[in-house]
């Protein structure tokens, strides 16, 4: 009788039960750091060819992202769809990944960087980050995010453009990236030539210090932590019992807590188990290869730790503000979002009617955007690697439901940025 009288108690519970707590941590910034920040994330200085910044990829009126399935970068110009690649500079392929959005990255539990980890907090490496950089990574960042701010700079295709063009690129074409003389060091000299720089590092490091890249990487940590932190979301007050959430989006909670499972992978207050997970995601684009292979495929989590049963595997992103950061997936296969979340429901199914129109794609020369979508084996090999287990019993009117409830994450109240863009910045180049 006892036991009886306890299940019938429980059972009202079990939903709320599976709620997470309100209990991410941010941590304290020094505002001289987060505004010197501001003004580095915006400046196409940090790129070989002075022409794209960090915002160009992760622009406020855009998510934080740039509002494409896969961007163009460096040797474009414009913003989202509208970005051209430059005839006189045109690179040699779209960005092999969507660009994910910025939000709440500064909380201490986001210490898994890029769709696939590949920079991520590990004990066991130098200064506790594992990163493609392995034993040649420097010291001195304050955070994982500050570690992944020192990467985008490397990349060719991102920032640094190619070997011809300047001597950042030729730095990173020859390996020099950490050494001495390398990459990192030649950008920090530009930024130290540019005195109001100079002057704003005088109060962040010290007027005696020399800038080093690591110390650009931490302002931009810092601003990015500051300037996206959006944790006053609806569902956050639910969380911390300020207002309830009621209607459908409280059916959506439910449903995402409870029967439709999505909070085995989706957990915490973000939403995320910050772990790796195949759900035969459909994928376009040049994929992700090393120089010497010639193959569109990006086998995600696999690429970093070489083991078989992580192949197609990719981080669980967290979903907040996700109606200004479509296409969705780590490719940007989804321009929908419901089609995204009906995605999960039949995975393999999903894959494979898979329609080309549902990406959002800026025009780009001769793209071949669809050799893996077009390749049987490929797919099958997608499919076969799907650990996710199809579910029939969600209804229309369950998507919805849990819709409402991802709308209910949404913070955009300071969506734009707390600082915003600024009007100019240092080095005098133009802004996005
Ligand atoms: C050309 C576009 C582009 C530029 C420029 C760019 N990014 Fe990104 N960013 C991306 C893409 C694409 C990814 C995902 C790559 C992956 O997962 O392999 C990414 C990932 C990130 C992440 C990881 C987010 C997460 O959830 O894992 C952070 C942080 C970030 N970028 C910050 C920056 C900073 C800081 C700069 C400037 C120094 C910058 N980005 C420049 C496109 C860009
Ligand atoms: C087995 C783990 C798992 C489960 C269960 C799961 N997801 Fe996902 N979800 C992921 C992963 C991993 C991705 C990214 C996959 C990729 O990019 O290849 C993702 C992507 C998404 C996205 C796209 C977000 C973005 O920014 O790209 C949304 C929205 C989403 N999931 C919602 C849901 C909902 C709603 C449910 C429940 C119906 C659910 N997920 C269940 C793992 C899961």
């Amino acid at each position: 009788m006892r036991s009886a009288l306890f299940l019938i108690l429980a059972l009202p519970a079990a939903a709320s039960d599976a709620l997470p707590t309100a209990n991410a941590v941010f941590p304290e910034l020094e505002m001289e750091s987060v505004e010197l920040g501001q003004l580095l994330f915006y400046d196409p200085i940090l790129s070989g060819n002075r022409n794209i910044s960090c915002g160009t990829c992760h622009h406020p009126t855009l998510g934080t992202a740039d509002g494409v399935s896969l961007g163009i970068g460096e040797g474009g110009g414009g913003l989202g769809i509208e970005r051209k690649a430059d005839h006189d500079n045109h690179p040699e392929e779209r960005i092999p990944r969507n660009a994910p959005a910025l939000w709440n990255l500064g909380a201490s539990e986001f210490t898994v960087m890029f769709h696939d980890g590949r920079v991520e907090a590990d004990e066991s490496q130098p200064y506790g980050v594992r990163t493609p950089l392995g034993e040649e990574m420097v010291d001195g960042f304050k955070s994982v995010l500050a570690a992944q701010a020192m990467f985008p700079v490397l990349s060719a295709d991102e920032m640094a453009g190619q070997y011809s063009e300047n001597d950042v690129a030729k730095a990173v074409r020859m390996g020099q990236n950490s050494q001495e003389g390398g990459a990192w060091d030649i950008l920090a000299t530009r930024v130290a030539q540019i005195p109001e720089y100079r002057a704003r590092f005088d109060n962040v490091i010290g007027p005696e210090t020399p800038i080093k890249y690591v110390d650009i990487a931490n302002a931009l940590a810092d601003f990015i932590a500051f300037e996206w932190r959006s944790d006053e979301s609806d569902f956050d007050r639910h969380l911390r019992g300020e207002a309830p959430l009621e209607g459908e989006a409280l059916a959506g909670m439910e449903l995402f807590y409870g029967e439709a499972n999505c909070s085995t992978c989706h957990s915490g207050q973000f939403q995320t188990d910050h772990d790796f997970h195949a759900i035969a995601m459909p994928q376009l684009g040049p994929g992700k290869r090393a120089a010497f292979e010639d193959h569109a495929r990006d086998t995600g989590r696999m690429g970093v730790t070489g083991r078989l049963e992580d192949a197609y595997a990719f981080r669980t992103p967290s979903l907040r503000n996700l109606s200004v950061t479509a296409p969705y997936g780590h490719a940007g296969s989804y321009s929908s979002l419901r089609d995204v979340v009906e995605h999960h429901y039949y995975p393999v199914a999903a894959l494979e009617n898979y329609a080309q129109e549902l990406a959002l794609l800026p025009k780009f020369d001769g793209a071949d955007d669809w050799r893996i979508h077009l390749d049987s084996r490929e797919v099958a090999e997608i499919a076969a690697a799907s650990k996710l287990m199809p579910s029939n019993a969600l209804t229309d009117a369950d998507t919805d439901a849990i819709l409402a409830f991802l709308a209910s994450l949404e913070d955009t109240r300071d969506g734009k940025g707390r600082l915003g863009i600024p009007d100019s910045v240092p080095s005098g180049l133009p802004l996005d």
